[in-house]
């Protein structure tokens, strides 16, 4: 019987995923980006703002000296900003001091966790180390009937003792990027979190879980407390000019917080008669949509009152930041939800 790790090697060579955009070279502009688009985030969301990104920023230090607002505008829709705001601190850090020459010198890098910088180092530099995402987590928890549970500290920690005792042998030090992938392709497509492939799994020999017919029951995990719930009352106001033009109220997010930086809706709060004082427009009232919106912590339920003015040119008075007038095909960083919700009306 192989190794656990020569079978996952074995396997990612016959039946593993290479052809993903970000296999085709080892560059580490490159494999760094891929790698923090692709955390919390599916391989299919992030292939076209990985393309999308390169075009825009094609090397590092493109982005490292592009402005803020247009590398948000590029993550625009993959959420998380947060990773994009690292993503950028970064790329000015590697500009200023040199890309890093293994795990420990990117995990040192903003927005860089444990797992994500043995990634990078695997992809880029060949080290031996070992990774530990969500799907690896799974395929780990259930090939070794791990009873901790996987977000405690205590079941992280088991974990990371697993996932460093199955790496391949010092000596095999090609293998490590097959492996890496190996467990990262197996995790996505075949040891999944419900209706787990186990016909077509190269480790049946070494799951335990799989053994006592118990996969279904293994990652073990605390459940999670419920989400808050919070509200929040927006307003969408459309100006529209004799000859057809039309342009939104949006606001600038503060550069702390969910949408720290993005372009969304402002709130509604002093009523009608206060937006129509500042736009200096009678606003025709045009209903009201909502939509909701989760986030890692809660859950958003949002009512967006809509309304309506014509005005005989655009663009209109100029308003103070962080208020704009803005052309509905201008590429702004807007969250998901905002963006959805101008695309329909
Ligand atoms: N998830 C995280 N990193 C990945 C990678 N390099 N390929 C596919 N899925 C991933």
């Amino acid at each position: 019987m192989p190794l656990f790790a020569t079978a996952v090697v074995r396997w990612q060579k016959k039946y593993g995923r290479h052809n993903l955009p970000w296999q085709q070279d080892n560059d580490a502009y490159k494999v760094w980006l891929s790698e923090i688009m692709l955390q919390q985030t599916q391989v299919t969301a992030v292939i076209p703002y990985y393309l999308n990104f390169l075009r825009r920023f094609p090397t590092l230090a493109v982005l490292a000296r592009a402005h803020e607002s247009s590398v948000l505008a590029a993550w625009s829709g993959l959420g998380y900003y947060a990773r994009a705001r690292n993503l950028h601190a970064a790329a000015k850090q590697m500009l200023r001091d040199g890309i890093p020459q293994d795990a420990a010198g990117w995990q040192a890098l903003p927005g860089v966790g444990k797992s994500t910088a043995a990634a990078v180092a695997v992809f880029v530099n060949n080290e031996r180390c070992a990774i530990l995402d969500g799907n690896v987590k799974r395929v780990l928890a259930r090939t070794h009937l791990c009873d901790e549970l996987i977000n405690t500290a205590a079941g992280e920690e088991a974990l990371w003792q697993i996932a460093n005792a199955q790496l391949p042998a010092k000596r095999a030090k090609q293998d490590i990027r097959a492996y890496t992938q190996g467990l990262m392709d197996l995790g996505a497509n075949c040891c999944r979190p419900k209706q787990p492939l186990c016909a077509q799994c190269p480790l049946t020999a070494h799951c335990l879980a799989y053994q006592s017919d118990v996969v279904a029951d293994y990652p073990k995990r605390r459940q999670a407390a419920a989400k808050k719930e919070k509200t929040a009352h927006f307003v969408l106001i459309r100006a529209q000019s004799n000859d057809n033009k039309e342009t939104l109220l949006l606001q600038k997010q503060a550069s702390k917080g969910i949408w720290g930086g993005l372009w969304s809706l402002p709130l509604y709060a002093n009523g009608k008669d206060h937006w129509q004082q500042l736009v200096g427009a009678p606003l025709t009232a045009e209903g009201t949509s909502s939509f909701t919106h989760t986030f890692t912590h809660f859950r958003l339920t949002a009512t967006v009152s809509h309304y309506r003015c014509t005005v005989s040119s655009v663009p209109l008075v100029a308003l103070a930041p962080p208020l704009r007038w803005c052309n509905k095909s201008l590429s702004l960083a807007l969250p998901a939800p905002i963006k959805t919700l101008l695309q329909q009306c």
